[in-house]
């Protein structure tokens, strides 16, 4: 195979357009240096050339002067900045520009970054989702009828990396839930999502190919022993030293075969391409519940597909340039 000039399109932390009254985390999917390292060394492996081309931003500008260099392909990492649509920008430009891709098309990265839409779209598909209901303001947070019985929780309704959630994003009662959800209208700009709460072990499942897509094994998630909140969601807000870890049960087999036929069935319904990665926490009684589809999992070594690859003894770099094959084996490229 012919190297390929390869087109990489992010959004590097510390280049975040912020605007005043801004949250402190509205950058936290930006990636860091680490993970540009990462893919270009994947890339290397596989005999292509990166071409770092920037921000979707970036990329816009290029496109409208005809400066854009010549590209075979290209990644988009880039998450974009502000909207449900954000994770869409470059690939939509990309596909105007006539640029093949590797992972998924615009819609289906808005519709999952939308966890409301992507629950109705997999719910339909017989994947369990927690009862759930949209709420725009706190005015109707008084009043609406709430989906379940407290506790709830309350999360931005299209955000990711744990955006905007804390350990106060549990609520008991409904003075708790107006609280949480003016908190998020406020600063995030958009509705509330307000679901049972499911305080049992939490997993995560990488998913990558296509027709035959497969799982990769699916890792635990430790929660915070305190709120029963995954503990990565919230312990940038715990006193440093104050987290407390909490692994409950045991991965079985049967669990296991469970969530993987779960992850996959959701891969599909949500049309995902090349690799994306499911969440999914247990009920009080152990039921899985989808929460939602990553189709732009970070690639950071530290993420989930480094401690793939340091499970199976090698390194991420070649756990990467694999999946990224399987890519290029989509587009007739590899
Ligand atoms: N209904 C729920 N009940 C209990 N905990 C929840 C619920 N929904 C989300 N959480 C907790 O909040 C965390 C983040 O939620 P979610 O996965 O929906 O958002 P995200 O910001 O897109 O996630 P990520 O950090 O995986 O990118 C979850 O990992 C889980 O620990
Ligand atoms: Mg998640």
């Amino acid at each position: 195979m012919a190297s390929l000039a390869f087109g990489l399109l992010f959004d590097l932390l510390g280049s975040f357009p912020r605007r005043p009254g801004d949250p402190d985390d509205i950058d936290a999917e930006f990636e860091p240096e680490a993970t540009l390292v990462l893919l270009e060394s994947a890339l290397r492996a596989l005999g292509h050339e990166p071409v770092r081309l920037g921000s979707p931003f970036d990329l816009l500008a290029q496109l409208g002067k005809g400066e854009l260099p010549p590209i075979d392909v290209a990644l988009n990492v880039a998450e974009g900045t502000r909207g449900r649509d954000r994770e869409g920008w470059a690939p939509v430009l990309l596909q105007m520009a006539g640029i093949p891709a590797l992972g998924s098309d615009a819609l289906t990265l808005s519709a999952t970054l939308d966890k409301s839409w992507a629950a109705a779209l997999v719910a339909t598909a017989g994947v369990p989702v927690v009862p759930q209901r949209s709420l725009g303001s706190a005015g109707e947070a008084e009043t609406t009828a709430l989906p379940a019985c407290f506790p709830l929780f309350v999360k931005p309704r299209w955000e990711g990396t744990a955006k905007g959630i804390r350990p106060s994003s549990r609520v008991e009662d409904r003075a708790a839930l107006v609280r949480e959800v003016a908190r998020i209208v406020a600063d995030y700009d958009q509705p509330a999502l307000v679901e049972a709460f499911l305080p049992g072990a939490e997993y995560t499942v990488t998913v990558v190919g296509n027709a035959p897509a497969r799982a990769l094994p699916v890792l635990q998630r430790a929660l915070d022993a305190e709120s029963g909140i995954g503990l990565h969601a919230v312990e940038r807000h715990l006193p440093p030293g104050a987290a407390r870890p909490r692994t409950p049960g045991t991965l079985g087999g049967a669990l296991e075969r469970e969530l993987v036929e779960l992850a996959l069935r959701a891969y599909t319904a949500l049309e995902c391409r090349d690799f994306a990665r499911a969440d999914f926490k247990l009920d009080a009684q152990g039921r899985a519940y989808f929460l939602e589809m990553n189709p732009l999992p970070t690639f950071d070594p530290s993420g989930s597909f480094g401690i793939l690859a340091e499970l199976e003894g090698r390194a991420p770099e070649a756990l990467v340039a694999e999946v990224l094959a399987l890519g290029l084996a989509r587009l007739g490229l590899a």
